[in-house]
Protein backbone atom coordinates (compact mmCIF):
# COMPACT_ATOMS: atom_id res chain seq x y z
CA UNK A 1 0.00 0.00 0.00
CA UNK A 2 1.52 3.26 -1.20
CA UNK A 3 2.10 5.78 1.88
CA UNK A 4 -0.81 9.24 2.27
CA UNK A 5 2.38 12.11 2.80
CA UNK A 6 0.74 15.40 3.28
CA UNK A 7 3.36 17.50 3.43
CA UNK A 8 3.57 21.88 4.61
CA UNK A 9 6.23 23.59 2.93
CA UNK A 10 6.51 26.46 4.48
CA UNK A 11 8.79 28.52 2.57
CA UNK A 12 10.29 31.74 3.57
CA UNK A 13 7.50 32.26 6.36
CA UNK A 14 7.17 32.36 9.74
CA UNK A 15 9.88 33.06 12.83
CA UNK A 16 10.77 30.86 15.46
CA UNK A 17 7.66 32.28 17.61
CA UNK A 18 5.44 31.84 15.28
CA UNK A 19 6.28 28.59 14.07
CA UNK A 20 5.65 27.48 17.67
CA UNK A 21 2.66 29.23 18.49
CA UNK A 22 1.48 27.25 14.80
CA UNK A 23 2.89 23.83 16.11
CA UNK A 24 0.54 24.63 19.69
CA UNK A 25 -2.04 25.34 17.74
CA UNK A 26 -1.98 22.73 15.23
CA UNK A 27 -0.35 19.84 17.37
CA UNK A 28 -3.84 18.18 18.40
CA UNK A 29 -5.68 17.85 15.02
CA UNK A 30 -3.27 14.81 13.90
CA UNK A 31 -5.10 12.51 16.58
CA UNK A 32 -7.20 10.95 13.76
CA UNK A 33 -4.60 10.74 11.03
CA UNK A 34 -4.19 6.83 9.81
CA UNK A 35 -1.46 4.75 10.42
CA UNK A 36 -0.37 4.74 6.58
CA UNK A 37 -0.31 8.82 6.49
CA UNK A 38 2.57 11.24 7.42
CA UNK A 39 1.95 14.71 7.92
CA UNK A 40 5.21 16.67 7.41
CA UNK A 41 5.66 20.50 8.15
CA UNK A 42 9.16 21.85 6.15
CA UNK A 43 10.27 24.96 7.97
CA UNK A 44 12.73 27.44 7.71
CA UNK A 45 16.24 26.14 9.29
CA UNK A 46 15.79 28.68 11.68
CA UNK A 47 12.59 26.95 13.42
CA UNK A 48 13.64 23.25 13.01
CA UNK A 49 15.35 23.17 16.14
CA UNK A 50 12.76 24.56 18.58
CA UNK A 51 9.58 22.93 16.64
CA UNK A 52 11.98 19.91 16.64
CA UNK A 53 11.93 19.68 20.59
CA UNK A 54 8.12 20.66 20.83
CA UNK A 55 6.97 17.96 18.74
CA UNK A 56 9.11 15.56 20.41
CA UNK A 57 6.66 12.08 20.84
CA UNK A 58 4.31 13.47 18.28
CA UNK A 59 3.34 12.37 15.05
CA UNK A 60 4.23 14.78 13.03
CA UNK A 61 7.49 14.76 10.92
CA UNK A 62 9.67 17.44 10.12
CA UNK A 63 11.19 18.49 6.59
CA UNK A 64 14.11 20.78 5.66
CA UNK A 65 13.70 23.19 2.57
CA UNK A 66 17.46 22.34 1.28
CA UNK A 67 20.37 20.35 1.35
CA UNK A 68 23.74 20.48 -0.22
CA UNK A 69 25.65 17.55 -1.43
CA UNK A 70 28.86 18.18 0.17
CA UNK A 71 28.86 16.74 3.98
CA UNK A 72 30.43 19.93 5.26
CA UNK A 73 33.42 22.40 3.50
CA UNK A 74 33.11 26.07 2.20
CA UNK A 75 29.61 26.92 0.76
CA UNK A 76 28.45 29.53 2.73
CA UNK A 77 24.61 29.99 2.83
CA UNK A 78 24.39 25.88 2.56
CA UNK A 79 23.43 23.21 5.14
CA UNK A 80 24.31 19.56 5.31
CA UNK A 81 22.84 16.25 5.92
CA UNK A 82 24.88 16.06 9.65
CA UNK A 83 22.98 18.96 10.24
CA UNK A 84 19.74 18.25 9.76
CA UNK A 85 19.52 15.11 11.44
CA UNK A 86 21.06 15.99 14.33
CA UNK A 87 18.31 17.99 15.32
CA UNK A 88 15.59 15.24 13.96
CA UNK A 89 14.83 15.85 11.29
CA UNK A 90 13.03 13.35 8.43
CA UNK A 91 12.45 15.08 5.39
CA UNK A 92 13.81 17.80 2.80
CA UNK A 93 12.04 19.58 -0.13
CA UNK A 94 14.40 19.46 -3.40
CA UNK A 95 14.33 20.71 -6.45
CA UNK A 96 11.63 22.89 -5.80
CA UNK A 97 10.52 25.46 -8.93
CA UNK A 98 11.57 28.33 -6.70
CA UNK A 99 14.65 26.91 -6.25
CA UNK A 100 15.50 26.11 -9.63
CA UNK A 101 14.14 29.48 -11.17
CA UNK A 102 15.67 31.47 -8.33
CA UNK A 103 19.01 29.91 -6.88
CA UNK A 104 20.08 27.83 -9.60
CA UNK A 105 19.39 24.39 -9.08
CA UNK A 106 19.65 22.36 -12.45
CA UNK A 107 19.00 18.52 -12.88
CA UNK A 108 22.40 17.66 -12.21
CA UNK A 109 22.20 19.60 -8.99
CA UNK A 110 18.83 18.55 -8.02
CA UNK A 111 20.40 14.51 -8.28
CA UNK A 112 23.22 15.62 -5.93
CA UNK A 113 20.95 17.10 -2.90
CA UNK A 114 18.88 13.76 -3.64
CA UNK A 115 21.81 11.55 -3.32
CA UNK A 116 23.12 13.76 -0.38
CA UNK A 117 19.73 13.20 1.49
CA UNK A 118 19.55 9.35 1.08
CA UNK A 119 23.34 9.16 2.27
CA UNK A 120 22.28 10.81 5.49
CA UNK A 121 18.93 8.80 5.68
CA UNK A 122 16.51 11.41 5.09
CA UNK A 123 13.48 10.87 2.43
CA UNK A 124 13.71 13.27 0.04
CA UNK A 125 10.95 15.10 -1.93
CA UNK A 126 12.00 15.72 -5.60
CA UNK A 127 9.72 18.53 -7.00
CA UNK A 128 9.16 18.46 -10.59
CA UNK A 129 6.28 20.50 -12.82
CA UNK A 130 6.02 22.50 -16.32
CA UNK A 131 5.83 25.89 -16.86
CA UNK A 132 2.43 27.39 -18.58
CA UNK A 133 4.62 27.64 -21.63
CA UNK A 134 5.82 24.65 -21.98
CA UNK A 135 2.32 23.11 -21.07
CA UNK A 136 0.59 25.23 -23.73
CA UNK A 137 3.36 24.16 -26.25
CA UNK A 138 2.20 20.37 -25.54
CA UNK A 139 6.15 19.93 -24.11
CA UNK A 140 5.02 18.66 -20.39
CA UNK A 141 5.20 14.92 -20.63
CA UNK A 142 8.87 15.55 -22.42
CA UNK A 143 9.78 18.21 -19.41
CA UNK A 144 8.65 16.03 -16.68
CA UNK A 145 10.22 12.80 -17.99
CA UNK A 146 13.31 14.70 -18.31
CA UNK A 147 13.49 16.45 -14.64
CA UNK A 148 12.62 12.68 -13.35
CA UNK A 149 15.33 10.91 -15.60
CA UNK A 150 17.51 13.40 -14.62
CA UNK A 151 17.03 13.79 -11.41
CA UNK A 152 16.73 9.92 -10.27
CA UNK A 153 19.72 9.48 -11.95
CA UNK A 154 21.27 6.35 -9.42
CA UNK A 155 18.54 6.87 -6.69
CA UNK A 156 17.52 4.34 -4.35
CA UNK A 157 13.77 4.31 -5.21
CA UNK A 158 12.66 2.72 -1.92
CA UNK A 159 13.44 6.30 -0.13
CA UNK A 160 11.39 8.80 -2.01
CA UNK A 161 8.85 11.02 -2.27
CA UNK A 162 7.86 12.86 -5.91
CA UNK A 163 5.80 16.07 -5.86
CA UNK A 164 4.31 16.98 -9.07
CA UNK A 165 3.76 21.35 -8.40
CA UNK A 166 2.86 22.67 -12.18
CA UNK A 167 4.70 25.57 -12.21
CA UNK A 168 1.40 27.76 -13.07
CA UNK A 169 -0.93 26.97 -10.30
CA UNK A 170 2.26 27.34 -7.58
CA UNK A 171 0.50 30.14 -5.74
CA UNK A 172 -1.66 31.60 -8.16
CA UNK A 173 -4.77 30.04 -6.74
CA UNK A 174 -5.42 27.94 -10.42
CA UNK A 175 -5.36 24.53 -9.20
CA UNK A 176 -4.87 21.77 -11.96
CA UNK A 177 -7.76 19.96 -12.55
CA UNK A 178 -7.86 16.78 -10.35
CA UNK A 179 -8.17 14.52 -13.19
CA UNK A 180 -5.46 16.22 -15.24
CA UNK A 181 -2.97 15.76 -12.19
CA UNK A 182 -3.65 12.44 -12.15
CA UNK A 183 -3.02 11.97 -15.45
CA UNK A 184 0.36 13.44 -15.45
CA UNK A 185 1.09 11.66 -11.91
CA UNK A 186 0.29 8.22 -13.48
CA UNK A 187 2.75 9.41 -16.48
CA UNK A 188 5.48 10.22 -13.68
CA UNK A 189 4.82 6.64 -11.91
CA UNK A 190 4.93 5.12 -15.21
CA UNK A 191 8.67 5.66 -15.70
CA UNK A 192 9.67 4.58 -12.18
CA UNK A 193 11.34 1.21 -11.17
CA UNK A 194 9.28 1.03 -7.51
CA UNK A 195 5.70 1.96 -8.50
CA UNK A 196 4.99 2.01 -4.54
CA UNK A 197 7.05 6.03 -4.65
CA UNK A 198 4.45 8.26 -3.16
CA UNK A 199 3.40 10.62 -5.40
CA UNK A 200 2.09 14.07 -4.41
CA UNK A 201 -0.01 17.02 -5.94
CA UNK A 202 1.29 20.67 -5.49
CA UNK A 203 -0.21 24.04 -6.40
CA UNK A 204 -2.73 25.83 -4.59
CA UNK A 205 -4.11 22.95 -2.69
CA UNK A 206 -7.08 24.57 -0.24
CA UNK A 207 -9.25 23.37 2.16
CA UNK A 208 -11.81 23.54 -0.99
CA UNK A 209 -10.27 21.26 -3.22
CA UNK A 210 -8.20 18.85 -1.16
CA UNK A 211 -11.12 16.17 -1.05
CA UNK A 212 -11.25 15.78 -4.91
CA UNK A 213 -8.02 15.94 -4.87
CA UNK A 214 -7.14 13.00 -2.58
CA UNK A 215 -9.76 11.25 -4.33
CA UNK A 216 -7.74 10.72 -7.27
CA UNK A 217 -6.14 7.11 -7.77
CA UNK A 218 -2.79 7.75 -8.28
CA UNK A 219 -2.52 11.26 -6.13
CA UNK A 220 -0.84 10.19 -2.87
CA UNK A 221 -1.25 13.56 -0.97
CA UNK A 222 0.11 16.85 -1.67
CA UNK A 223 2.28 19.46 -0.85
CA UNK A 224 1.13 22.64 0.42
CA UNK A 225 2.48 26.19 0.14
CA UNK A 226 -0.18 28.87 1.18
CA UNK A 227 -2.86 27.05 2.85
CA UNK A 228 -0.07 25.38 5.17
CA UNK A 229 0.66 28.62 6.87
CA UNK A 230 -2.77 28.63 9.00
CA UNK A 231 -2.96 26.11 11.67
CA UNK A 232 -7.11 25.62 10.94
CA UNK A 233 -6.26 25.43 7.45
CA UNK A 234 -3.85 22.74 7.51
CA UNK A 235 -5.90 20.86 9.91
CA UNK A 236 -8.41 20.28 7.19
CA UNK A 237 -5.86 19.17 4.54
CA UNK A 238 -4.22 16.68 6.76
CA UNK A 239 -7.62 15.39 7.57
CA UNK A 240 -9.20 15.14 4.35
CA UNK A 241 -12.51 13.76 3.40
CA UNK A 242 -11.91 9.92 1.67
P1 LIG B 1 0.85 26.97 -2.94
O1 LIG B 1 0.12 25.87 -2.19
O2 LIG B 1 0.95 28.24 -2.16
O3 LIG B 1 0.34 27.12 -4.33
O4 LIG B 1 2.38 26.47 -3.07
C1 LIG B 1 2.64 25.19 -3.58
C2 LIG B 1 4.07 24.88 -3.40
O5 LIG B 1 4.94 25.45 -4.04
C3 LIG B 1 4.42 23.88 -2.38
O6 LIG B 1 5.75 23.50 -2.47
Amino acid sequence: MRKIVIAGNWKMHKNQAESLAFVQAFKSEVENVGENQEVVLCAPFTSLTAMSKSLHGSKIKLGAQNIHWEDEGAYTGEVSGNMLTEIGISYVVVGHSERRQYFGDTDETVNLRLKAAQRHGLIPILCVGETREQRDAGEIENVISNQIKKGLAEIDQSNLIIAYEPIWSIGSGDTCESTEANRVIGIIRQQLDNKDVPIQYGGSVKPKNIDEIMAQSEIDGALVGGASLDPASFARLVNYQS
